[in-house]
């Protein structure tokens, strides 16, 4: 199993790899894959429950697709995403949420999306012993503020802004952080000023590793954002696949001999 301590000694080493998975089929594939963490993202509003943003993501969906995700994985570190108001706006109920995605459903850590608001909610839950992956940059929990998912860090306060809770999250306890869509530079001035490792989204080369949504690497989503790279065409496949269906059964080629099987004496029960 891959630990907080393994992906903190990968700093400057071979860059950490991580994946989103929402399920147990998927998260079966990442982990044989060698994935280091799987992140069973908020995206799931997005990805996978038919929502158009990630607010309506509750905790026990979380909880449900956390526990799905951690049954069919051996090897990889899972992290659970906090979901929109499930964390900051009370400390006791935030650390009762998180708790759960670590009693109940058995991730290895949480991930909280970024702010002032949760420097201090990070030093609490790791004293408690909640490891938190902290993310910075863009946060798509802010979508209605920002009025859509715009690049971050773009100009030199914004910047500094960013490096300056980075540095307060890795001092509060925060094991590694994602940037997410933020200029390549700022993420190298950021992965260079940490400690702990850093895990890019849209944020270019420099950090100590890269994560994706899997629907957007593996081709399987309608849209992915530019700064994705699909790996295949699964929605393709998956199309292909279901028309050849369809075509089988209508053409009654499916089933065919070898998917049917018949029993002696049958008419007996009429
Ligand atoms: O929810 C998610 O999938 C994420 C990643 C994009 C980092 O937060």
């Amino acid at each position: 199993m891959v630990t907080v301590r393994d992906l903190q000694a990968k700093t400057g080493d071979e860059p950490i790899t991580m994946l989103t998975a929402y399920d147990a089929p998927t998260a079966e594939i990442v982990d044989e894959a060698g994935v280091d963490v799987i992140l069973v993202g908020d995206s799931v509003g997005n990805t996978t429950l038919g929502h158009e943003t990630t607010l309506p993501v509750t905790v026990a969906d979380m909880e449900r697709h956390t526990a799905a995700v951690v049954r069919a994985t051996d090897e990889a570190m899972v992290v659970a995403d906090m979901p929109f108001l499930s964390y900051g706006a009370d400390e006791k109920e935030s650390i009762h949420n998180a708790g759960r995605m670590l009693t109940e459903a058995g991730a290895a850590a949480v991930k909280l999306e970024s702010g002032p608001h949760t420097v201090s909610l990070t030093e609490r839950m790791v004293q408690l012993g909640i490891p938190v992956m902290a993310h910075l940059g863009l946060t798509p929990q802010h979508v209605n503020q920002y009025g859509g998912y715009p690049r971050q860090g773009t100009d030199q306060e914004a910047a500094e802004r960013i490096l300056e809770l980075a540095r307060a999250h890795e001092d509060a306890g925060a094991f590694s952080l994602v940037l997410e869509h933020v200029p390549a530079n700022l993420a190298a001035e950021v992965t260079d000023a940490l400690e702990i490792p850093t895990i890019g989204i849209g944020a270019g080369p420099d950090c100590d590793g890269q994560v994706l949504v899997f629907n957007d690497a593996v081709g399987l989503s309608e849209w992915s954002p530019s700064f994705s790279k699909q790996f295949g065409d699964v929605r393709g496949e998956m199309k292909q696949a279901v028309d050849d269906y369809v075509d089988a059964v209508e053409s009654e080629t499916f089933p065919a001999d070898e998917h049917s099987h018949e029993e002696g004496n049958l008419e007996d029960l009429y």
